[in-house]
């Protein structure tokens, strides 16, 4: 038989699944019994904008990027309900975790999902009219759940969201290390030593991706690094701050 390497995907449970209380019936449709997957993380989240921000970078050029953020980080669902903004962010962990988990989630737009695939989770999502501060109309897409698209992608998206001591050790698959530094973050700046109002990323013996301790160390030398800062950050204040 084949010895497929392992692979994880991450899903985001997004603030409209959430308030039409579909949370249930999407983790039956990724059930084990369902995809022969099993969970390797979990977590309630509060999406920060640096969060937001990060994980669709690949669309800051967007006309819909603004919209987007404000869905993602469930301004749009809930603007005068703060403690009810969350979303629920999961690892799927198994063979072929990336596509078993897009087929079921289905087309990006809720109206091709409900034409070209009765069923999938997202033909139970909307298309929304909105207009920016400008008066400008453009178009929201509610389409309930993320998933990520290709293995790179639920890598880098994965080390976004969960820290590795959110993953049980014998289920990580990306490789990690022991910090051998301290590392603060402030106002977009990294810092290795205590500043007020700076906030806590690291100690000494802490284990972190292996990949963003060498662009936190790069960047502490003052190097370029192949990620953005606030890509390693932001994993570390999800639920710090209101
Ligand atoms: P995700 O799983 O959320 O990443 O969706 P996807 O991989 O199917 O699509 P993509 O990464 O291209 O887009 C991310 C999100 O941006 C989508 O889930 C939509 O909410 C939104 N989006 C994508 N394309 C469009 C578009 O053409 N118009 C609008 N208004 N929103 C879009
Ligand atoms: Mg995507």
């Amino acid at each position: 038989m084949e010895n497929k390497p392992p692979e994880q995907t991450l899903v985001l449970i997004k603030p409209d699944a959430l308030k039409n209380s579909l949370t249930g019936y999407v983790l039956s449709l990724l059930s084990e019994t369902h995809t022969g997957l099993r969970f390797a993380g979990a977590k309630i989240v509060h999406v920060h904008r640096m969060l937001a921000e990060q994980h669709y970078v690949e669309h800051r050029d967007r006309d819909f990027y603004a919209p987007l953020l404000d869905y993602i980080m469930g301004l749009a669902h809930y603007p005068d309900e703060p403690h009810k903004r969350r979303v629920i962010a999961l690892v799927y962990s198994g063979p072929d975790a990336v596509q078993k988990i897009r087929d079921i989630v289905g087309p990006t737009n809720p109206h091709v999902a409900r034409e070209k695939k009765p069923g999938c989770i997202r033909a139970l999502g909307t298309i929304v009219t909105v207009h920016d501060a400008a008066g400008k109309v453009g178009e929201r897409m509610d389409n309930l759940i993320h998933a990520s698209a290709k293995p790179a992608e639920a890598e880098r998206e994965i080390k976004l969201w969960f820290r590795p001591n959110d993953i049980p050790p014998a289920m990580r698959v990306y490789p990690v290390e022991a910090s051998d530094a301290h590392y603060y973050f402030r106002d977009g700046r990294l810092l290795t030593t205590h500043e007020p109002g700076s906030l806590f990323l690291l100690a000494p013996g802490k284990v972190a991706w292996s990949s963003d301790l060498e662009t936190l160390r790069l960047l502490a030398r003052g190097q370029s690094a192949p990620c953005p800062l606030e890509s390693v950050a932001a994993k570390y204040l999800i639920n710090e701050q209101s």
